[in-house]
């Protein structure tokens, strides 16, 4: 498949935005600072935290997963059996105590934290895979 460009310049803090590639649905998230801040705080709940699995580009196995710490891009399937995760900006502490924001697989119950990072004790095995990718200036990434 083609590689697929994406103006990110529209995006609000806080939004995610869906772009096909390859055929899957790819996730660009724009972090809020608070976040990102929060990101380094639940590593002893996840079953990943470092990523050592290495699904991903080089250029992205730093702890947020991202070229830009503000900006996450991930293949938005479960890596369980491959359904796609709902979203929850604000309400994922329902899923994990203490963590404010993340992804919840509504299929078997995965969690995600917001650098794809899977929380342990759910079925899925690995954290989300993130896409190759590139910036060719602020506003603009080219995913694949
Ligand atoms: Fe996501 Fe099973 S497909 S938890």
């Amino acid at each position: 498949g083609a590689p697929v460009e994406v103006n990110i310049s529209k995006i609000e803090p806080g939004q995610l935005i869906r772009v096909e590639w390859r055929g899957k649905p790819v996730w660009v998230v724009r972090r809020t600072e608070a976040v990102i801040n929060e990101l380094p705080t639940h590593d002893d709940k996840l079953r990943d935290p470092a990523s050592a699995e290495m699904q991903q580009p080089e250029y992205a196995t730093n702890p947020l997963r991202s070229i830009k710490p503000e900006y996450f891009i991930a293949v938005g399937i479960c890596t369980h059996l491959g359904c796609s995760p709902t979203y929850l900006p604000d309400s994922f502490g329902e899923q994990v105590q203490g963590v404010t924001s993340g992804f919840f697989c509504p299929c078997h119950g995965s969690k995600f934290d917001m650098a794809g990072r899977v929380f342990q004790g759910v079925p899925a095995p690995l954290n989300l895979v993130i896409p190759p990718h590139q910036y060719v200036d602020d506003g603009t990434v080219i995913i694949g």
